[in-house]
């Protein structure tokens, strides 16, 4: 009885809002407040302009991050969120934000970016892989990869892979250096057939939730991957995790959800709104993540409860087939702008 209490406690801390958070056993509570202090430090967030993403830029900013990098879309949702900081934190906090926009979708781009940021900082300690395409329908890029996992997975595989690095030559300095990508508990909506093994697979359609929701897994083996190959390897410092950031009062859950269900989106966007987290709360996991933990390969739900995932999460063979096929995506689409002019694909 106690076991099933206990794991009631910890659905609700890691989905809902509310003082939600306090259910979670001691050993697994963690408070923005409680983020050490970042002085000296430099960090990217993708998507880092609003919603969790703003949550974990504003949390950095204030403990006393020294140069963050935002990667993300609209010049007028960067320059609210800026001039928040400045009215809240100061010029000195603003000027510490260098805006990049960049499509994470468009793999040449990311390229592009990612070498404009290692010529602008001679360190990264934080990566948080946070931009996404939410519960939307089915696009293909022009690349010809499904849009979902061309954002949500391969473009941030790009631009670790460029900032990596910059990010072993932090590590060997003696700095812990920590990659963080945003999973969600909606990988669970990947059908359970699900290998990983071609782009056909991948350019299948599986409806709004099962396109993001294997996106979502992506996401999440990837980190996984990591942790395997980077972290158990040469690189005990840098260490790579995934998060859940709960069921998050965002424009994902207010807007995106109606362009794939016009009406029936709003059980989500209205219906749910009371039982969500805010920005604030929904960026506890990636925070902890980003700043606290000494772990690695976990899967961090909020605060800071380890979690399983599905048995696809823990299926090692998958990581290890979904890389596989990155790795022959990109340089098959990406032969000319990037494997040619040097890149080594080099992923850990
Ligand atoms: N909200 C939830 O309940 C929930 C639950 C589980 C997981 N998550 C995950 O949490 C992360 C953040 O979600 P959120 O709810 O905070 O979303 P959000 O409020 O919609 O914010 C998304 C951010 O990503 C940027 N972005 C989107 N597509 C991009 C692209 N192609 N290139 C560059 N930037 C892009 C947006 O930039 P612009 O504003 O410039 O467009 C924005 O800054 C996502 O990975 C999501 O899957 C969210």
């Amino acid at each position: 009885m106690a076991a099933v209490v206990d794991t009631i406690k910890s659905t609700i801390a890691e989905n809902f809002g509310g003082a939600s958070h306090s259910l979670a056993n001691t050993e697994h509570q963690f408070d923005l407040s409680e983020t050490p202090d970042q002085t000296g430090k430099v960090a990217v967030v993708t998507g880092g302009s609003e919603g969790i993403g703003y949550g974990c830029t504003y949390t950095l900013l204030s403990h006393n991050i020294s140069k963050l990098f935002i990667l993300s879309l609209s010049q007028e949702v960067v320059d609210g969120a800026v001039k928040n900081i400045e009215e809240e934190m100061g010029p000195e906090a603003a000027r510490k934000v260098t805006w990049l926009k960049c499509d994470v979708g468009d793999w040449k781009a990311v390229t592009q970016t990612a070498q404009e940021i290692a010529s602008k900082t001679d360190r990264l300690d934080i990566l948080i892989l946070n931009a996404a395409r939410g519960i939307m329908t089915y696009q293909l890029t022009d690349y010809g990869v499904d849009r979902h996992m061309a954002v949500n997975h391969f473009g941030h595989v790009i631009l670790t892979s460029h900032l990596l690095p910059l990010m072993k030559s932090t590590a060997k300095k003696g700095n812990t250096v920590r990659i963080v990508t945003l999973g969600s508990n909606a990988h669970q909506a990947t059908p359970s057939d699900c290998k990983l093994e071609s782009l056909d697979e991948l350019n299948t359609d599986l409806g709004p939730n099962g396109q993001y929701g294997r996106s979502k897994l992506a996401q999440m083996l990837y980190a996984k991957y990591l942790n395997k190959h980077l972290t158990q390897g040469k690189e005990p410092k840098i260490l790579a995790n995934t998060v859940h950031p709960g069921f998050v009062d965002t424009k994902m859950s207010q807007k995106d959800i109606h362009e794939p269900y016009p009406l029936g989106g709003y059980a989500m966007s209205v219906g749910m709104k009371t039982f969500k987290k805010d920005q604030w709360q929904g960026c506890v996991s990636a925070m902890y993540a980003a700043t606290k933990t000494e772990r690695s390969g976990e899967y961090i739900c909020p605060p800071a409860i380890p979690e399983k995932g599905n048995a696809l999460f823990q299926d090692e063979k998958l990581a290890e087939s979904l890389m596989a096929l990155t790795r022959k995506v990109i340089k098959e689409k990406m032969y000319a702008e990037s494997v040619e002019k040097g890149c080594s694909m080099e992923f850990y």
